[in-house]
């Protein structure tokens, strides 16, 4: 009997497994728990991406903190259990495009960044500031769990942002829920969705997700798309700085 994988390799854009640092994992061992669920149901690589406000933090202190919880989540293993990497998941803020500091908040060895975007109606500045950043070709700009955006944003910068190469990241739990499953999975197949995230949080209520939600893509729409994903997930992460 073969033990076929649901995430066939896929790497998890938004996690936050770093132990101590944010709203996310308590401790070394939730941190390993997490990671060992990933491995189980076939993730390829992490990314690390604790939540990042520049109202109430700034780079320095963050990257200083970030340090000593990776140190510890290292000391555990976590290494030896799959390729990690580590980013942030930066709330959008106010001139965030002309932010010097921002490059180093990237997802480690890459031009990406995760952007969560501001949870009411998106002023047009909030959109031509995205805009303005992603035209910095030091950036390749992933928005965060869209779905959670779809009341404040117009379709028609949803397709603006999509025409300009902005990728998309979608939470496994938009596919999981069957209240929006329709929709993640018709976004899925007209390309709106590029890359998926846990955004797993314990083992709990918010735990390491993207094997169920890559079941029920392979199941509806095929194994093809979850290898354009895995692909795509992995060329991603190549190290390009
Ligand atoms: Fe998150």
């Amino acid at each position: 009997m073969t033990s076929r994988r649901p995430a066939m390799g896929m790497a998890d854009f938004h996690t936050h497994i770093i132990p101590g640092i944010d709203d996310g994992s308590r401790s070394a061992e939730m941190s390993l728990e997490m990671i060992k669920t990933s491995v189980e149901y076939g993730a390829g690589a992490i990314v690390l991406t604790p939540h990042f406000y520049a109202t109430h933090d700034n780079p320095k202190h963050f990257f200083e903190k970030r340090e000593k919880c990776m140190k510890t989540l290292a000391s555990a293993g976590a290494g030896k259990l799959i390729p990690i990497r580590y980013g942030a998941e930066v709330a959008f803020f106010d001139g965030i495009a002309e932010t010097d500091e921002l490059k180093k908040l990237r997802i480690s060895g890459t031009k990406n960044i995760l952007i969560e975007m501001p949870f009411h109606p998106w002023p047009q500045r909030v959109a031509d500031e995205i805009m303005a950043l992603n035209r910095n070709r030091d950036y390749q700009i992933i928005l965060a769990h869209i779905e959670r955006f779809f009341d404040y944003f117009k379709p028609e910068t949803f397709d603006m942002f999509l025409s300009q190469g902005i990728l998309m990241q979608s939470n496994a739990e938009f596919f999981i829920d069957q209240r929006t499953r329709k929709k993640a999975l018709k976004l899925l197949e007209e390309g709106k969705i590029h890359i998926l995230g846990s955004d797993c949080h314990n083992m709990t209520t918010r735990k390491p997700n993207l094997g169920e939600a890559c079941e029920i893509i392979s199941g509806r729409l095929g194994d093809g798309v979850i290898e354009e994903m895995v692909k795509r997930s992995h060329l991603l992460l190549k190290k390009v700085i």
